[in-house]
């Protein structure tokens, strides 16, 4: 018996089994390959900001992701790895997200980043807007420099100077004036900034250079493979400056990235300066890539499992300084881990996960006193806590569905102890429990309301 069907016979009936012919994949990678050409062009597009710049729904947010699906177009079929997500991110504020391994909680970040590997990973539908404070540009696409004013509000001028300090002359012999442009504590010209709202969804992935690294930046979680092993860790940290701010030199870039590895606890910050990656260990190459993260100075820092590589003593310490900074910047941290103790810790608003949707949000203190979703109450049965003695650590029953083959009721039916019969139909709706808490589960729906105790068991 030939492999293919000794595959087949072992798989049951073809309609009731995964496999798939080799037709039926050249028909699939066919069909994907025209949605994925439709898709890059779009990512390439060159349009107008009038596309993208958009507004907030809420100005007290700085991020608002609203029905997002991200995909990824596989021979085997569409990995609906995101499947409309909908959350804010208040300002200042720090917002966890929480779920188990493949939920999509990267692939969520990797989206607000646009940093989803094409042609085969996608955004498809919904909006991701963020308020950005960017540059202003004039319409040749220059930043616009702030001048100095005397108090009766006139632009000051002064005289214009040649690379060697000395005055430009015009024809007549006269010195060539130009106006004089504000310098911060470094020397540096300050330029015009404006807020204004991008729909990242929708922007060109060539402008996004203008939010990464400087509005927004991430953290992720193995810090070896996301540094450069072949420059010292100052090389990398300059660049950031380098490239983020306007006119910087070699020595302010230097300037400020000691002070950057100083701000994320780091002794002998010149040392590490000229160190290489490989000479450092997890928790201190960890410290260099959140000092990588902020010397941009972003507004919203997202850290993909930033602990789940280091070992317990160093996560308090890394912990203890995401807590720190967010005291320290004006801006907001999307915190992503597997790790309930961890959201505890730092979280303000939770978002809980499960197979690529959102299935539970709201503050950390209602995701933990008042868990309403059968799956959010099991992740907390499942944690292990100081206060009780027990052999066995509680077990969620069985597996996530197929993301290929996702069913079109509940996604956690089979594994959900509190099944009732509508649980069959639709895929539940987003139902409001208090003004921040919501849980898309049929047992809250209107018609058949549920008491919520407070002891997390409905
Ligand atoms: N490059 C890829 N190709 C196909 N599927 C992918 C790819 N990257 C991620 N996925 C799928 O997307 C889903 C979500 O993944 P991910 O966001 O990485 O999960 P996690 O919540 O553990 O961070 C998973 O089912 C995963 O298999
Ligand atoms: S909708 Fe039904 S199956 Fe899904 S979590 Fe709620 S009770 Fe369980
Ligand atoms: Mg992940």
């Amino acid at each position: 018996m030939g492999v293919f069907k000794l595959f087949k016979k072992n798989n049951g009936e073809k309609k009731n089994s995964h496999y798939l012919s080799g037709k039926e994949i050249k028909a699939i990678a066919r069909e994907n390959a025209k949605i994925m050409r439709r898709l890059e062009k779009e990512k390439y597009r060159k349009k107008p900001e009038s596309e993208y710049v958009t507004e907030m729904q809420d100005d007290n947010n700085i991020l608002e992701v609203e029905n997002l699906h991200s995909y990824f177009f596989t021979d085997q079929g569409v990995v609906k790895a995101v499947n409309g997500a909908t959350f804010n991110i208040p300002l200042n504020s720090t917002v966890g997200v929480v779920g188990e391994s493949g939920c999509g909680k990267s692939v969520t970040s990797m989206s607000i980043m646009r940093l989803l590997q094409g042609p085969t990973g996608q955004i498809v539908e919904g909006s991701i807007r963020f308020k950005a404070y960017d540059f202003k540009r004039d319409e040749k696409g220059d930043y616009i420099p702030v001048y100095e004013r005397d108090e009766n509000g006139e632009i000051v001028y002064e005289q214009k100077l040649d690379k060697k300090g000395k005055p430009v002359l015009d024809k007549a012999g006269n010195p060539v004036m130009i106006p004089k442009q504000k310098t911060d504590e470094h020397g540096l010209g300050i330029f015009e900034k404006e807020e204004k709202v991008f729909d990242i969804a929708k922007m060109p992935i060539d402008e996004m250079y203008r939010l990464r690294g400087r509005q927004m930046s991430m953290v992720f979680q193995e810090p070896m493979t996301s540094l450069n092993p072949v420059f010292t860790i100052g090389d990398q940290l300059d660049e950031v400056t380098l490239l983020h701010v306007p006119g910087a030199t070699k020595e302010l870039a230097k300037k400020r990235s000691i002070e950057m590895l100083n701000m994320v606890g780091i002794a002998m910050p010149e040392r590490v300066y000229a160190s290489f990656p490989h000479e450092l260990s997890g928790g201190m190459r960890q410290r260099v890539m959140i000092a990588m993260a902020l010397a941009g100075e972003p507004r919203l820092i997202i850290a993909d499992e930033p602990t789940t590589a280091l070992d317990v003593t160093i996560q308090a310490q890394i912990l203890d300084l995401f807590n720190d900074l967010k005291h320290r910047i004006n801006g907001s941290i999307l915190l992503i881990t597997h790790d309930l103790g961890v959201i505890a810790e730092m979280a303000d608003y939770v978002i809980v996960m499960y197979a690529g949707r959102i299935i539970e949000q709201g503050t950390a203190s209602e995701i933990f006193h008042n868990p309403c979703h059968p799956y959010t109450q099991g992740l907390q049965k499942s944690k292990p806590t100081m206060k009780s003695s027990t052999d066995k650590l509680f077990n969620i029953p069985g597996n996530v569905p197929n993301p290929v083959n996702m069913p079109n009721y509940c996604y956690f039916k089979e594994r959900c102890s509190k099944c009732v019969e509508k649980c069959s139909g639709d895929y539940p709706c987003m139902v409001q429990v208090s003004p921040t808490h919501f849980v898309a589960c049929h047992l809250y729906e209107e018609e058949n309301p549920v008491e919520v105790k407070t002891d997390g068991e409905v």
